[in-house]
């Protein structure tokens, strides 16, 4: 199976509904996995272990969420320049209430740290997560999916 790993952080269920919507989109695809974890939760086996990773976070002040850069500090100095890690294929989304750049300009930052790289537009909400955002997520899911699982990333 093809592993698609979703990290994420949510406290009122914007985010989460993003990355549920992103993991029924990677399941479309025959042959793909979808692992959902709970940034807290995620470790460095869990990023090794993909082909792919979706990461998604709230804005909180201008930010991403403090859950998500502690995934990304406890993993950063092992998972550099291993192989595994090496220009991974990744992708972003986003629930804010009214900007989101604030925290997907850190994210891709420290991604190109990692040296993954970034195959798709990453997904921003803003406000309410309507059937709209519901479907570009599962469009986002489904593209890296197939994507990993057809091997031209
Ligand atoms: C502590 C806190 C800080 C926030 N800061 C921002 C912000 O800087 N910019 C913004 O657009 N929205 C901000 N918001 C709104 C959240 O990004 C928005 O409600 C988001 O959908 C929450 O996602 P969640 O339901 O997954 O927790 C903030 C919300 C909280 C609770």
């Amino acid at each position: 199976m093809v592993r698609i790993l979703i990290i994420y952080h949510s406290q009122t269920g914007n985010t989460k509904a993003m990355a549920d919507a992103v993991a029924l989109g990677a399941e479309d695809i025959d042959g793909v996995e979808a692992v959902v974890r709970r940034a807290f939760e995620a470790t460095l086996e869990d990023l090794l272990g993909c082909r792919g990773v979706v990461i998604g976070s709230p804005e909180y002040f201008g930010y991403m969420a403090g859950a998500v850069k502690d995934f990304f500090d406890r993993t950063y100095s092992d998972a550099r320049g291993r192989r595994e890690v090496f220009r991974k294929p990744y992708a972003v989304f986003v629930s804010a209430g009214n900007d989101g750049s604030g925290a997907l300009n850190a994210i891709e930052r420290i991604c190109l740290g990692y040296q993954f790289k970034k195959i798709l537009e990453p997904v921003v909400a803003k406000g309410e997560i309507d059937s709209e955002i519901i479907s570009e997520c599962r469009k986002l899911g489904k593209t890296i999916a197939a994507g990993c699982e057809a091997g031209i990333y």
